[in-house]
């Protein structure tokens, strides 16, 4: 079976090897069912699997339990009779224990390295999916991000974005002319929505140094696919944070990767476990999103598998495009349950010796219903389906072990140190100091100039001699250039001229430094 990963047996007496072919592994997968009834296991060897073929490898810990792939099992562990058992009868004869080349990465940089990306690499949809906006909420994002581009300013961080939407609340007159109502509520909402993001710990995630996806798709010395673990069992406190994030990954993976088309093996295998977070209460954009990213991702080499608990939880629409599947049992309690497990069961090849759906109810632990893509990409016929036992530890290892591994990784040092560029916050601080200096300056000609008003009333008064005019106005209006690449500043003055213009210099720097 060297073109393709061993998953287990089936057949009768579970002897007849099941495989996942390599070069369909690009076609999609699913790992479904009940809690407990082996989807982590499966995802552990099937990654095991991939790592050894030479096939790095993305999945999310979302319990902690997939840090044991970094240690290999061991003939003390209480299952490890069941263990050589299992493999006994499924024909798995080379069974061994072994570690695999683990890198870990954590949102948070506390179990991982750090994985950052910046809010403009985020996108306007991204982000309003990730706080939740309303569709004028977004409207005004898109807006934020498209002066940005305009004005070239970077937007790294959250700081960077606070800033700009600081900006643009207090020139909303000026820019609902160009681009349409612009309210105060809807700014400061946006506002609000990134300070929870901030108290869940969200503005950790914006930064460079950006993950480069490379660092992703690496391999160890001995050709076997390195296996990146990110720690997300802080991250489902969060869970729009999680699923927003691996969202961004997969359509970062889509954006920057070649072209390959249908290679011999995957580039690389992204699982993306509970799965259903990504898709509860999508607007249909963004499951249209996804829906064409996966389809589109597949010539990129790059592997989607879904893990979830139900398939019905998964849009039909990428459903149908996921071509290798592992069903664990499912439950039928309820009607609903019923009717879902027979749409389930519809969706397979059926096996003469058994019905569909009645296989998907009865399975045990770490036991399956399975259909892999076989040759020109046909659909395998279902087969019951006992998994093999894993090769590296069930179960996580231990925080020292785990902090070696991260100290000893190849990108170890590489994104441990959060760099503070000269962005979006920093030029609308500078900007606004300088348009309340020249704030102040215009302030102090005006000031000059009824003096010199004074004096020239005074003068015809007393003299009936005609003295000339200096033209506090005209003087005012060229106080400042007119390029108009320095629209930001030049909108920002003229409303510094008017009489709320010390507030709103108060204003832009209450804000800016709030986030401090
Ligand atoms: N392929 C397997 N080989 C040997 N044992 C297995 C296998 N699959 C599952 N088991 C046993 O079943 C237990 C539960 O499996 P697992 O943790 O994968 O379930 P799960 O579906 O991920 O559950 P949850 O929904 O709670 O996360 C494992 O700890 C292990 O003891
Ligand atoms: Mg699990």
């Amino acid at each position: 079976m060297q073109d393709s990963i061993f998953i287990g047996g089936g057949g009768d007496d579970y002897g007849e090897k099941q495989g996942l072919s390599l070069k369909y592994a690009n076609r999609h997968g699913l790992v479904a069912g009940a809690t407990g009834t082996g989807k982590t296991v499966t995802l552990q060897i099937m990654a095991e699997g991939f790592s050894a073929q030479g096939v790095p490898v993305f999945l999310s810990d979302v319990k902690g339990d997939l840090s044991g792939l970094a240690a290999a099992g061991s003939p003390g562990f209480k299952l490890h009779d069941a263990f050589m058992d299992r493999a006994g009868k499924i024909g798995l004869d080379d069974y061994s224990y072994q570690a695999f080349p683990v890198t870990f990465w954590d949102l948070f940089g506390q179990q991982g390295h750090p994985v950052r990306t910046t809010v403009a690499e985020m996108g306007p949809l991204l982000l309003s999916r990730l706080l939740e906006l309303s569709e004028a909420q977004e409207g005004i994002l898109n807006i934020a991000f498209r002066l940005a581009d305009e004005q070239g300013l970077p937007l790294l961080d959250l700081k960077d974005l606070q800033a700009l939407l600081v900006w643009v609340g207090e020139n909303r007159a000026d820019l609902s002319l160009r681009y349409g109502n612009i309210s105060v509520q809807s700014v400061g909402a946006i506002q609000r929505r990134l300070l929870v993001l901030e108290n869940q710990g969200g503005a950790k995630l914006f930064g460079e140094p950006a993950l480069e996806l490379s660092d992703l798709m690496r391999t160890d010395l001995d050709g076997r696919g390195r296996i990146n673990i990110l720690a997300a069992d802080k991250l489902m406190a969060s869970p729009r944070l999680y699923a927003t994030f691996l969202l961004w990954l997969l359509s970062e993976l889509f954006e920057e990767l070649p072209e390959v088309g249908d290679p011999d093996k995957p580039k690389l295998v992204f699982f993306f476990d509970e799965a259903h977070l990504l898709f509860d209460d999508a607007p249909k954009a963004l499951v249209d999103k996804v829906e064409q990213v996966a389809r589109l991702i597949r010539s990129k080499g790059v592997g989607v598998y879904f893990i979830t608990q139900n398939p019905a939880d998964v849009p039909e629409d990428i459903l149908g495009q996921l071509g290798n599947r592992v069903q664990h049992a499912l439950r039928a309690f309820t009607a609903r349950d019923r009717k879902e497990l027979r749409l389930a069961a519809e969706t397979y090849r059926d096996n003469p010796r058994f019905d569909t759906e009645e296989a998907i109810r009865e399975v045990g632990v770490g036991e399956a219903v399975t259909s892999f893509l076989q040759k020109k990409g046909v659909p395998g016929v279902v087969e019951r389906t006992l998994i093999r036992p894993p090769s590296s530890q069930l179960g996580p290892i231990d925080a020292a072990l785990r902090k070696a591994l991260i100290d000893s990784s190849p990108v170890a040092g590489k994104y441990e140190v959060l760099q503070d560029r000269h962005s979006a916050y920093e030029i609308l601080t500078k900007r606004a100091q300088e348009a309340a200096q020249e704030a102040e300056a215009a302030e102090r000609r005006e000031v000059e100039a009824e003096e010199v008003e004074r004096e020239f009333k005074a003068a015809r008064r007393y003299s009936g001699s005609r003295v000339k005019r200096s033209s506090s106005r005209s003087t005012r209006s060229n106080a400042r250039g007119d390029t108009v690449g320095d629209a930001l500043g030049k909108a920002l003055v003229k409303e510094l001229r008017g009489t709320t213009g010390r507030r709103i210099v108060r204003g832009i720097l209450g804000g800016l430094f709030k986030g401090k």
